[in-house]
């Protein structure tokens, strides 16, 4: 039984820390990775689309913009992070890997131009995709 309280304990206590970091860091908002099956369809359809000025609104720290500048390096890719630590990292990894058709913007994609944009891509929440189609309808 004291076995079962312990593992409890940690459990609970490492679910409470990763939500504080979530709220602290990341405006309440959880960053989870696209999965490379999931980033290999979008590109395809971005390809198929023949989507040349790419933006990806919710950046993380960039591995699905990061996939697509690598894949599609004709297009010109730019990732829309609200977070300054996502953002940052987005940006260090760009730079290490060499990128030069990939740029990062730490930006609301609500308050975003996205007027030049001829593909845009998004992971995000289901329920912030309506409003996020938003933004993409007016621009
Ligand atoms: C699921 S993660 C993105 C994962 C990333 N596309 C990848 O494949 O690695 C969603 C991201 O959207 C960002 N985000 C949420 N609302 C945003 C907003 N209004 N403007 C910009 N970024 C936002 C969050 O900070 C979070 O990093």
């Amino acid at each position: 039984m004291s076995a079962i309280n312990d593992i409890l304990f940690w459990v609970c206590g490492f679910v409470l820390c990763w939500q504080a970091y979530i709220l602290i860091f990341n405006r309440g908002i959880p960053n989870i990775r696209t999965a490379p099956a999931v980033r290999d369809e979008m590109i395809r359809l971005l390809r198929g689309a023949g989507a040349k000025r790419i933006y990806d609104l919710g950046a993380g720290v960039g591995d699905l913009s990061r996939a697509i500048a690598k894949t599609l390096p004709e297009a010109r890719v730019t990732g829309i992070e609200i977070s300054k630590s996502a953002c940052r990292k987005a940006e260090t990894r760009a730079r290490r890997a060499g990128f030069d058709n990939l740029d990062y913007k730490q930006a609301d994609f609500m308050k975003t131009d996205l007027s030049d944009a001829d593909g845009v891509v998004m992971f995000l929440l289901d329920t912030m995709m309506p409003c996020c189609g938003k933004n993409c309808g007016r621009s």
